[in-house]
């Protein structure tokens, strides 16, 4: 499926969203974001056991809100364009399988957010990646004052917001922005490949899993718990839990929904 700006491919259970707006970096305007916000809703009525987001081009994954776009907004329609920007942010959050940001390029600002949003961030070695929003006067608006410390806890997170500095792949992976970096040209292939065992696996289970690691951001560790112990022990009695459970103690492979 595709939108002027976005594509979207379905494959064996994995979703690819190509943000695909090259000569602008990617950088999302109003039509980009609501373009894919509709193409996550798609993926999701597609059934994607995994879901991957990159940027179209050889330059950027995608780099940030769209700034010519932004540069006049009032206050109401800035504020229009945060509440899309953290709906697009939290349909990728909860999307109900794994998503992987496969970092092809400049991640900035809205673009950063976006992968920060994803459950994994593998980069190319020629990623970089910053909250650069302070530069522009503004802060980070989709989702980065919240989810950016979680990631990499509150003294860096300051740091790229304070100093809106552009970190390279490797700075990144030591931050702990992303988890892992590889070569540029692997990086397609070796995101498929993670996605395509993302899908191999039970996607009930992985979605819980999702769930409760989401909710460890939400609820005290009380809460947290006594939700992983409900989700726990709602997935015995499921396919993949007795199948999983069976062929171990058969010792043969496994065979899920
Ligand atoms: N919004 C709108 N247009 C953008 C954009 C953005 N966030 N980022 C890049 N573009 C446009 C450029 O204006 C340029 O347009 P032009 O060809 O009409 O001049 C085109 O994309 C290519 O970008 P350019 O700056 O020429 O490429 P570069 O390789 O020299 O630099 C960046 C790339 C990403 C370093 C630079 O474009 C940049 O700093 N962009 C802004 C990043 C940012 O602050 N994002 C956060 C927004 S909240």
């Amino acid at each position: 499926m595709s939108w002027d700006t976005v594509e979207l491919d379905v494959e064996d259970g994995v979703a690819t969203l190509t943000v695909d707006r090259p000569d602008r970096l990617n950088a999302l305007n109003l039509e980009t974001l609501a373009a894919i916000e509709e193409a996550l809703a798609a993926a999701e009525d597609g059934d994607a056991r995994a879901l991957v987001l990159t940027g179209a081009g050889e330059k950027a994954f995608v780099a940030g809100a769209d700034i010519e776009y932004m540069r006049d907004l009032s206050t109401p329609e800035a504020q229009a364009y945060a509440e899309l920007g953290h709906r697009v942010a939290d349909a990728v959050e909860t999307f109900p399988a794994p998503a992987i940001a496969a970092v092809n390029g400049y991640a900035f600002g809205g673009g950063c957010e976006l992968a920060l949003a994803c459950d994994l961030r593998v980069a190319s070695e020629r990623a970089v990646l910053g909250q650069t929003e302070i530069d522009l006067g503004i802060v980070p608006g989709w989702g980065g004052t919240q989810r950016l410390p979680r990631l990499v806890g509150d003294e860096v997170a300051r740091r790229l917001i304070f100093f809106g500095e552009r970190v390279d792949a490797t700075d990144a992976l030591e931050y702990g922005l992303v988890g892992e970096v590889v070569a540029h040209d692997q990086l397609d292939g070796y995101v498929a490949e993670m996605a395509s065992e993302l899908a191999s696996k039970p996607a009930f289970a992985l979605r819980a899993a999702k769930d409760a690691l989401n909710a460890a951001n939400e609820t005290s560790q009380a809460a947290g718990l006594a939700y992983e112990r409900r989700v726990w022990s709602g997935l015995f009695g499921t396919h993949d839990q007795r199948e999983g459970m069976a062929a171990f103690v058969e010792k043969r492979d496994p065979e899920f929904e």
